[in-house]
């Protein structure tokens, strides 16, 4: 099976063609995620922002959507494209959400125009976390 830094460019194209989709006319800050499911799919997203503020669903939210509409069940890696002067990092909402299909160890790329910024795993970024196996 490819890796996935065999499957990263695509991810990151996945993401950025997502990222130039995006509905936010209120912060004007677009975000494109892509996210590898273990079948070797990729599902991407953009943020859909609206006019009753808190409604608005980052991008990560709507990836997930798409992976589950397609069958993905577990992700394999996330990768985020924004453009800040930081890398662009998921919110703690979609740490949450990413974990229910991730693991410790499942790798989150960070990309921007230059390309990657920065790597984390989903452990470090929600460490401690709960999860599905604390229900059964
Ligand atoms: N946003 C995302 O879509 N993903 C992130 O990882 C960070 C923030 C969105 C939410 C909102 O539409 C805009 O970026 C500004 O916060």
């Amino acid at each position: 099976m490819a890796t996935v830094e065999d499957r990263l460019s695509e991810m990151i194209a996945a993401a950025e063609s997502a990222r130039a989709r995006a509905y936010a006319p209120y912060s004007g800050f677009a975000v494109g995620a892509a996210l590898l499911d273990d079948e070797g799919r990729i599902h991407a997203g953009c943020n859909v922002e609206n006019a009753a503020y808190p409604q608005g669903q980052c991008a990560e939210a709507s990836a997930i959507g798409q992976m589950v509409l397609g069958g993905g069940r577990r992700l394999r890696a996330v990768v985020v494209v924004g453009d800040a002067a930081e890398p662009v990092s998921p919110c703690g909402g979609c740490r949450q959400r990413l974990r229910e299909f991730g693991a410790a160890d499942t790798p989150v790329i960070l990309a921007g125009p230059g390309g990657v910024r920065a790597r984390h795993t989903l452990g470090e970024l929600l460490p401690a976390s709960f999860g599905p196996e604390h229900l059964t």
